[in-house]
């Protein structure tokens, strides 16, 4: 395995790797001789706690009734630590869950069996910019690459996916993903629901041909729109029954969806009891109505059903919405001239789907099933997450455009390329800036909602102004915990603010539709030592 071009002794010293490859890359840098030893070797010096070795290989998974459909799957076995590292959801084409402590050191060994390049993103971890997953370090099939770095991150519900370039959404989309789940002392002092009754809820629409395949395609309007299955698996099972009891239980959902929006509800009118989004818990719980949750984003919710009579029945639910509060709208909402004003009425896209966005959709029937001893209580203090200190008094602010241009979705009018940085794009480790990701779209009105995530680092929205105040959608924002990634509606600005990781080197940011990733709305930033 020889180092991509594009790989500079440059980028090798700003990863922290030159104590690993050292005088054989000073005496030949660039020689194709060089082996790519810090992806392919591990390091001597780090001992790691767990080691795992995880494989994306071609498989098949029974989804629907009648035939098996042919994914692709990550499998995963543990090398060294706890057998309880690797956990595989049954009957699922998603990789197995892994869980960590916060401060274990994990090396994990990738191997890619797939017929194509890839490369394993660990979604929302701050790590190493050599672990992180960058298209940049892609392996071929038949190569390893190995990963090590030490969960910093706070108990939360992360995620891990593919990350080639231009290949993500449909390497995602055959079944490649798979969570990660960190846990720590401060959440176990809380005594949360645990084993059977913390629940993951992967959410994940797809498009099935008559022989139960999966069907993907990327037309210029799947792309611009973002690809829409037409039914919602869970767990990569059709809607499913919990059978629950009379207890508490944590949801963990996560919207591993390459393009939808959901805005999730109880059947009943329950509120939704949100203890977490992507960074972790919050600092307490919220209750509200709804659940907005964009691709990539996570929630993580508190269910209390001891107060139920078994038999109870209750649905979790994306209710509807309409398509121009985050769909691709032409014309604009409201602006749709000639007598066509009014919501809703721009030209709708996203019709390759029959389930388009915005459509009410069933995920998973709960039913009561059994009476449980439980006296459960929710706490009212979660967690004490940092104040959002602004940096120092008329800090820069960068404005960050979402447009579209040039038949492109764009950040700030660029288009990604492998290695390309801009002096904007150039950060101190450490250092903590607000970008305004502003929602202003393209020519005639062209607008749609973008779920805007940043590599390496949680942060926390400080802003959010503009929009339509009839867009149902916002009511449903969480918007107050650490996150990685930010649904910004059509017409929003939202300001973020970042303290960025003390590692050095390339890192991405891009919109989650992944889509509008694979198209280029994507870019990198640079961390350079302080
Ligand atoms: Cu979840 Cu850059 O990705
Ligand atoms: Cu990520
Ligand atoms: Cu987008």
């Amino acid at each position: 395995m020889t180092p991509p071009e594009s790989v500079t002794r440059r980028e090798l010293l700003a990863m922290g790797l030159t104590g690993l490859v050292g005088s054989a890359l000073g005496a030949c840098q660039r020689s194709p001789a060089v082996q790519w030893l810090a992806a392919a070797t591990p390091a001597a010096s780090f001992v790691p706690d767990v080691e795992l070795a995880i494989t994306a290989r071609p498989g098949d998974a029974s989804i629907l009734p009648g035939a098996s459909t042919e994914v692709w799957r990550y499998s995963g076995a543990v090398v060294k630590g706890p057998a309880s590292t690797v956990q595989p959801i049954a009957d699922s084409y998603l990789g197995p869950t892994l869980h960590f402590r916060r401060g274990q050191k994990v090396r994990i060994r990738f191997s890619n069996w797939l017929p194509d390049p890839s490369i394993v993103h660990w979604h929302g971890m701050d790590v190493p910019a050599a672990a992180d997953g960058h298209p940049r370090l892609a392996i071929a099939g038949g190569a390893d690459y190995v990963y090590e770095f030490e969960v910093a991150n706070r108990a939360g519900t992360y995620w891990y996916h593919p990350h080639p370039d231009m290949q993500t959404g449909p390497q995602v989309y055959r079944g490649l993903a798979g969570l990660l789940v960190v846990s720590d002392d401060e959440e176990d002092a809380l005594e949360l629901p645990t084993g059977t009754h913390d629940l993951a809820c992967v959410l994940q629409d797809r498009r099935f041909d008559g022989d139960n395949q999966l069907v993907y395609s990327t037309t210029m309007m799947d792309m611009e729109t973002g690809f829409l299955g037409d039914r919602v698996l869970i767990n990569g099972r059709p809607r499913p029954n919990w059978a629950l009891a009379t207890s508490a239980y944590r949801i963990r959902v996560v919207n591993g969806s390459n393009a939808r929006v959901y805005k999730l509800a109880w059947s009943d009118g329950t509120p939704m009891t949100v203890i977490g989004t992507d960074g972790g818990l919050l600092s307490r719980p919220v209750s509200q109505r709804h659940v907005t949750l964009g691709p990539a984003q996570r929630s993580d919710l508190w269910l209390d059903l001891s107060g139920r009579p078994v038999g109870t029945t209750l649905e979790l639910r994306s209710e509807a919405f309409e398509l121009s509060d985050a769909g691709l709208v032409r014309g604009g909402r409201g602006m749709g001239g000639g007598g066509m004003g009014g919501r809703g009425m721009g030209r709708g896209m996203g019709m390759g789907s029959s389930l388009p966005l915005g459509a009410p959709i069933s995920l998973v029937r709960i039913e009561v099933t059994r009476r449980e001893a439980s006296r459960p209580r929710l706490p009212e203090r979660l967690s004490t997450l940092e104040p959002v200190v602004p940096p120092a008094a008329g800090a820069p602010v960068r404005r960050v455009p979402l447009t579209f241009q040039r038949m492109q979705w764009l950040l700030d009018g660029r288009v990604f390329a492998m290695d390309d940085v801009a002096r904007d794009e150039t950060v101190v480790a450490g250092s903590t800036h607000i970008w305004e990701l502003a929602n202003v779209g393209g020519p005639m009105g062209m607008q749609m909602g973008h779920p805007i995530h940043l590599h390496g680092r949680q942060f926390r929205v400080i802003g959010r102004t503009g929009g339509s105040p009839s867009n149902t959608l916002r009511d449903g924002l969480v918007d107050g915990g650490l996150m990685d990634t930010v649904l910004v509606l059509p017409d929003e600005t939202v300001r973020i603010q970042v303290t960025f990781s003390t590692h050095p080197g390339l890192f991405l940011y891009h919109c989650h539709i992944l889509e509008h990733e694979d198209m280029g709305m994507m870019r990198n930033y640079r961390i350079v030592p302080g």
